[in-house]
């Protein structure tokens, strides 16, 4: 009940709002038109090593089998999916990077950048579902990958001009679960 009256008080406010905006119209050359972000507070570099890559893995971890144990993992890998739907979108936005106005422009990298979300859509529903199809998994891994190399092939420079670089990693090899 109580928070029925809250939304009804919410949406009374709303009204009265609307009503306040509608009078007090501006000429529209003075109105300020919100820009909202238009520059990442970091480089492509660290979106690159924070966000994209660190969630990859563990869309990857699905594909070689190491499934999750429990909700929280199931979490991770639904949070992962997330990062990779974020992450295309985020690469398309210029940072503190050297390069990053002028990646932004081309029209690969949107491409690229575009199908990195795509590949996130597809992973949410595997993860909200919580399958555990391992070759389903692998398949996206592949397309992940190609997404990855077909954009560093192209782009990543031999030392990331921010310096960022992922630790080197052995869990892998090493058959030690991600979600341990
Ligand atoms: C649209 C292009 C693009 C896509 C897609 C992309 N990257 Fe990158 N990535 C770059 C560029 C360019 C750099 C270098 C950034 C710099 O130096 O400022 C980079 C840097 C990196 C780095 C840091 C440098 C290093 O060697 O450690 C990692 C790690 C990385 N990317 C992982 C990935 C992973 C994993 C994926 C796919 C899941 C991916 N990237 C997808 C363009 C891309």
């Amino acid at each position: 009940m109580k928070r029925l009256q809250t939304i009804a008080f919410a949406s009374s406010l709303a009204l009265a709002l609307g009503a306040c905006q509608e009078t007090e119209e501006a000429p529209a050359d003075t109105v300020a038109v919100p820009t909202g972000v238009t520059t990442l507070p970091v480089s492509i570099n660290a979106a690159m090593v924070g966000l994209i890559d660190q969630s990859a893995d563990y869309l990857w971890a699905m594909g070689n089998g190491d499934l999750p144990k429990d909700a929280h993992d199931w979490d991770q890998v639904r949070a992962a999916s997330y990062d990779m739907i974020i992450g295309g979108a985020v690469i398309q936005i210029p940072g503190t990077g050297e390069h990053d106005a002028e990646w932004v422009k081309a029209e690969d990298w949107r491409t690229w950048s575009n199908e990195l979300t795509k590949i996130g859509e597809d992973a949410l529903p595997l993860a909200e579902e919580q399958s555990t199809d391992v070759d389903e998994w692998r398949a996206l891994g592949n397309r992940l990958i190609d997404n990855c190399e077909a954009c560093h092939a192209a782009y990543k420079p031999e030392i990331p001009s921010q310096g960022i670089l992922h630790e080197e990693i052995s869990r892998d090899a090493e058959g030690v679960s991600i979600f341990d």
